[in-house]
């Protein structure tokens, strides 16, 4: 890969901020752990800017938001921007139609019934139309396309990868990299026993957890039951695992899950699609969910990445035109609001061109 500079790693010092509950009465002890760091930490380019020009308050972006709400234009931008991810990805040999077909003529309707929770109120943000799908993530289509869009994203971070599988493995291996090297610097040997995927979708990133950590319990969590439905179904499509995943329907920000019950909580690639209001209260969640010692990893968009600072006009407003909080995205300041919440140690890294990767710890009593 060509785009080396010097490494990223942001290391702040530990703070004490408002933590959501007391963690005093909660006393671990964990023993030392055998496993080594991964060797080298990536390191990808970053702009000059703080965050891209188009996001925010600022003329383009307004220009950019009054086209948007504009309705007539906003339904050529939608079927442009859809038009745009299925060639693109076909032209990248990844067989968008296909995998959505396969999808769509299997038996995964009958996995619905068993995932979903009936009684589950949506938050408003996720009833609206969403990655140009009028329904957002509550469709069959989305389901069955949501394969082919990751390998599509995977390809733009990872463009030099030689196919969509192997790009989809660097951006995935860098963010378990990053996971592994905080655990390693910070959990002083506890163990990581249970895992978290908030916002797993069809189950991608909970895999590659799983496969990381084979010997740990690993719960996929997601608002979409239709989702949910193709990850249950993959995994009927595989050979049994020691350890099955567990697939739980619920709102990321209140899961109803017990406290202090995982050591790892991932939000992968779930907060650029979420209000800020709603990543404050994801990030809470897990913070009380974490058992002291326990880590969260967040990998999405990163602000600070020259890719995305460099992002022609027309393509940042047909991404707008698909993801209705980007804006909000880009000026949070994660890392602050983890450490509000009561992470320490909150590290930020760019795991390839265009994501970071930030983890912060609950402190070990
Ligand atoms: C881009 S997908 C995540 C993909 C997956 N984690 C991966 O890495 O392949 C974002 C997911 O977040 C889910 N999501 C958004 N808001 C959520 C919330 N409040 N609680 C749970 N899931 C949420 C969506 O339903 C969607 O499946």
């Amino acid at each position: 890969m060509a785009l080396h500079v010097s490494p990223k790693w942001l290391a702040v010092e530990p703070t004490h901020g408002t933590q959501t509950r007391p963690r005093s009465a909660v006393r671990v002890r964990c023993t030392a752990q055998s496993s080594s760091a991964p060797a080298t930490s990536p390191s990808y380019e970053e702009g000059e800017l703080e965050r891209p020009r188009w996001a925010g308050e600022t003329p383009l972006s307004r220009i950019v938001a009054a086209i948007i709400e504009f309705k007539p234009l906003y339904s050529i931008l939608k079927f442009g921007a859809r038009q745009v991810f299925i060639s693109t990805a076909q032209k990248k040999e990844i067989p968008w139609v296909e995998m959505r077909k396969q999808i769509m003529s299997s038996d995964v309707y009958k996995e619905k019934a068993a995932v979903e929770d009936p009684s589950l109120v949506y938050p408003d943000y996720y009833l609206k139309p969403f990655h140009a799908y009028d329904e957002g993530n509550l469709s069959w289509l989305a389901a069955a396309e949501a394969e082919p869009a990751t390998m599509s994203m995977a390809l733009r971070a990872i463009p030099e990868a030689s196919s969509a599988e192997e790009a989809n493995s660097v951006m995935r291996g860098n963010w378990l990299d990053a996971i592994k090297r905080h655990h390693l610097q910070f959990a002083k040997g506890c163990e990581i026993k249970d895992i978290l995927d908030i916002g797993c979708s069809i189950g991608i990133s909970t895999t590659f957890l799983v496969e990381k950590y084979p010997s740990a319990k690993v719960t996929g969590l997601d608002l979409s039951p239709y989702f949910l439905a193709v990850a249950q179904y993959k995994e009927t499509r595989r050979p049994p695992r020691k350890n099955p995943i567990r697939w739980v329907h619920a709102n990321g920000e209140s899961t109803g899950l017990s406290s202090a019950s995982f050591d790892l909580v991932s939000l992968a690639y779930v907060i650029h699609e979420c209000p800020q209001r709603a990543t404050i209260n994801l990030v809470k969640e897990a913070f009380r969910l974490l058992r002291p010692g326990g880590m969260i990893a967040i990998t999405d968009n990163s602000p600070k990445s020259k890719k995305l600072q460099d992002l022609s006009p027309v393509l940042f407003t047909l991404m707008k035109s698909t993801e209705p909080f980007l804006d909000e995205y880009y000026t949070l300041n994660l890392e602050e609001t983890m450490r509000r919440v009561g992470f320490v140690n909150v590290q930020s890294l760019l795991t390839d061109p265009r994501h970071r990767t930030v983890t912060g710890t609950v402190l070990l009593s």
